[in-house]
């Protein structure tokens, strides 16, 4: 059990790189992929360059270079097998486990929805905003959704920056820290309407079967025109069955939103799916002003949609609902609960949202890709984030998450390359470390400087500016 632990620990925090002996592997095996699988709607590379539409607009990606590599037969148990006796620095993860992606690119995912900014913005009335600025952050965790693939850890110094003309955003984030891994973003309207920034440092937990990422760091977000400012934290997500089983994905935990004008907030409670699963994705919650009074309720599953509806009509519904639950009889909970080594595995029931009369729709996900499936599960937003054209290659800073060899291996179908490509990065990594050390250098952040949230005073990651003027000369070489 200690092995493993440590395994996995090592695994998470990713100290470790690839196990660049292939031999072993049954992960090399590129002719079965090709043979297995095609995917529908693939599209050549050269339909999925330079896509500009006759507006002008950028048309993005809708398809990836590659399937995804099978994972079927991996187990990490597979792969500890291999690993008895060694010595612990020796044993590596494979890269099968991971989806092609940084996690700088993982976080921009927060902007898919932009539209729920926008719509907050517009407006007039405070608790209408409030309600859109609560969808907004619901949705901005909603393409966790089945995703149990492993984004890359970003290297220190690594940049991803998007602009997105169709949504109305520009975003740049960097990797400012590597121990403990902190994550810095910033989003502008580009309207100038709204900012959006912030630093996350996931912290990460091992419970036997399952690993829990606590997404520390507060998330800002600014409405220019109505001068406001909204804070929160994001839930909890968990990764179930990292052991043995079904990979699923469950998020929880307490996010208030905070309107620091007013004292005004929001408090959304993403419940834990419980014995019986039938909390499952479930997020309830309500806004209230400073002396606590409520003023609407909110309801839903941040893997579908949100409602909103005012507390009277909700308590008198629930009290309806109850009336009618007591007269079920009533199943000891406590008996059916055990501890045992199985796979703790996704409840079946999963009834969808039930909405009150009178209710408001606040936001709907949207649907994925017809072959998500093959692709990671990724959204439409993700399948882009990756997309890499020949304009593009000259204006992007040296450190950008699209240049990242091992990266772009995996998102190829090419694991052997991807795999070897992590190592050598993540060992130029470490020489670096080794070379500042002993010349007693610091590290430099390019774009974000330490200090303080305005609006919590908690310690925080601040945008210097400049990046969009696109001087790139004393950028770090990491890849
Ligand atoms: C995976 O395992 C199953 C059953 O053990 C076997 O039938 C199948 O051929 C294996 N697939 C691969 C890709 O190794
Ligand atoms: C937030 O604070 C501002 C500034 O005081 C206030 O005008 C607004 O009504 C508040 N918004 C909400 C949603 O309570
Ligand atoms: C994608 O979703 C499917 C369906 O729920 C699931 O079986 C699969 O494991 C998921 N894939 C990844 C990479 O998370
Ligand atoms: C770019 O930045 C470098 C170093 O910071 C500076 O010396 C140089 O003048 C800048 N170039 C331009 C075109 O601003």
């Amino acid at each position: 059990m200690c092995l493993l632990l440590s395994f996995y620990l090592q695994y998470i925090s990713e100290f470790q790189c690839l196990d660049s002996d292939n031999s072993s592997g049954e992960y090399t095996d590129t002719n079965q992929r090709s043979s297995q699988m095609t995917l529908p709607n693939q599209h050549t590379s050269a339909d999925v360059e330079r896509g500009v539409q006759e507006n002008g607009v950028k048309k993005h990606r809708t398809t990836l270079p590659a399937p995804m590599f099978p994972r079927n037969n991996f187990s990490i148990w597979s792969i500890l097998k291999k690993c008895i006796g060694l010595e612990l620095s020796k044993i590596t993860m494979p890269i099968v486990f991971n989806e092609p992606l940084s996690f700088l690119q993982r976080i921009t995912e927060f902007m898919e929805h932009t539209y729920m900014i926008n719509k907050a913005c517009t407006q007039t009335d405070p608790i209408l905003r409030m309600q859109c600025v609560a969808a907004f952050a619901v949705s901005a965790v909603a393409s966790q959704w089945e995703r149990t693939g492993k984004p890359f850890n970003p290297l220190l110094g690594e940049t991803f920056e998007l602009v997105r003309e169709d949504l109305g955003f520009q975003f740049i984030s960097e990797q400012v820290s590597h121990h403990p891994p902190v994550s810095a973003f910033h989003a502008e309207g580009l309207n100038k309407d709204f900012v959006f920034h912030g630093s996350i440092y996931p912290k990460l937990k091992f419970w036997g079967k399952s690993v829990e990422a606590e997404p520390r760091g507060t998330i800002t977000l600014e409405l220019l025109k109505h001068k406001e400012a909204y804070t929160w934290t994001n839930p909890t997500c968990c990764v179930h069955n990292v052991i043995i089983g079904k990979l699923w994905i469950e998020q929880y935990g307490t996010v208030e939103i905070m309107n620091h004008s007013t004292g005004d907030k929001c408090v959304l409670n993403f419940k834990p799916c419980g014995l019986f699963g039938k909390e499952l994705h479930r997020v309830e919650g309500y806004i209230q002003d400073k002396n606590k009074k409520k003023l609407c309720m909110i309801y839903g599953k941040w893997t579908e949609c949100l409602w909103s509806v005012d507390p009277a009509t909700y308590e008198s519904f629930k009290k309806e609902k109850k009336g009618v639950e007591n007269k079920k009889p009533k199943q000891n909970e406590e008996e059916i609960k055990s501890e045992n080594d199985e796979a703790d595995d996704m409840p079946e029931i999963q009834e969808t949202v039930q909405v009150i009369p009178g209710s408001k729709l606040l936001w709907r996900i949207t649907s994925r890709p017809t072959n998500s499936v093959q692709m990671y599960n990724f959204t439409h937003f993700a399948v882009s984030l990756n997309e890499l054209d020949e304009d593009m290659k000259a204006i992007l800073a040296p450190t950008d998450c699209r240049l990242r060899p091992d990266i772009r291996g995996m998102e190829n179908g090419d694991m052997d390359l991807a795999g070897n490509e992590k190592e050598r990065l993540e060992e130029k990594q470490r020489a670096s470390r080794r070379e500042r050390a002993k010349n007693s250098e610091e590290w430099q952040t390019r774009w974000f400087t330490q200090g303080n949230n305005p609006h919590t005073r908690t310690s925080d990651w601040i945008y210097t500016g400049g990046y969009f003027d696109r001087n790139f000369t004393d950028c770090p070489k990491i890849y």
